[in-house]
């Protein structure tokens, strides 16, 4: 059930997450792996997921949730453990953290704390996120939903993402969306959100301006002045709720 294979497979995961601790964190340069082990709590939450999910794998029962649920005691993280997380995660400080059942994380993804790749609902089968190698996600960020993170992107500290991001995109916000997109900030006419374009309120706008203008032509010609009340009204912005919205 735990194997020579396993065991093997298991030190060599611990090893990549050491490593990644050391190259990520600028604090963790100069301190030997040993205490990286004793006071990270973001690599000994991993080293515990790595065991339950070895367990889990093995067909084992309660043991590898009794071991995710000590892991999550011990360092706040809480991992469960049909888990899939890739080699080399670095889980900086730790506390907050959760990832779902049926979570995949790539290689080299780094997780601040707080982080959430939680479920929406209570549908069965795949609901929580697929995070691809590579990937930064800022503290406090929820990442909602079988929604996935391409490849090389970030998102940054507290956004709240619950659409697909593209791959080596930035994504803030709530809700999370790309500012930044192969290192250029997104273009076209829609991603202004704020200031969609509106065909039928230009269209009245030009109708009126020619409107205007016979009024103006035929006063000349006939020496008549348009009645005030047949003044074209300037168009000016709703306030409050919007009146097209259903
Ligand atoms: C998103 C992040 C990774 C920066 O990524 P980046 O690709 O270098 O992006 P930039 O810094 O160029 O920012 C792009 C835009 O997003 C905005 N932005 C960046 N981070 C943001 C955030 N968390 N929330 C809202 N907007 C944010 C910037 O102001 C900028 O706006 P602009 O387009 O108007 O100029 C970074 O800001 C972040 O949130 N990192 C998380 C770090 C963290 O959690 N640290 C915890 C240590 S304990």
């Amino acid at each position: 059930m735990f194997g020579l294979g396993t065991l093997t497979r298991v030190t060599r995961e611990l090893r990549q997450d050491l490593t990644a601790a050391q190259e990520r964190d600028p604090a963790a340069r100069g301190i030997g792996r040993a205490e990286i082990l004793l006071t990270y709590g973001g690599v000994q939450a991993l080293l515990a997921h790595r065991v339950a999910h070895a367990l889990h794998d093995n067909g084992v029962p309660l043991l590898p949730h009794a071991i995710a649920n000590v892991g999550k005691m011990a360092t706040g993280v809480e991992i469960h453990p049909a888990a899939e997380i890739g080699e080399a995660l670095f889980i900086d400080h730790g506390a907050g953290v959760v990832i779902g059942e049926t979570a995949e994380i790539g290689h080299n993804v780094t997780l601040y704390q707080g982080v959430t790749l939680g479920g929406t609902g209570f549908a069965r089968g795949k609901r929580h996120p697929t995070v691809e190698s590579d990937v930064i996600v800022g503290s406090g960020a929820k990442l909602l939903g079988p929604i996935r993170v391409g490849q090389g992107s970030k998102v940054g500290a507290n956004s709240v993402v619950i659409h697909d991001v593209p791959p080596n995109s930035t994504v803030v916000g709530n809700p999370g969306h790309p500012v930044r997109v192969e290192g250029k900030r997104p273009g076209g006419p829609d991603a202004d959100w704020a200031h969609l374009p509106d065909p039928v309120a230009d269209a009245i706008r030009a109708l009126s301006n020619r409107v205007a203008e016979l009024e103006k032509l035929l006063a000349e010609t006939t020496g008549r002045k348009p009645e005030p009340s047949a003044e074209v009204r300037p168009l000016r912005n709703v306030r409050g709720s919007d009146p097209a919205a259903g």
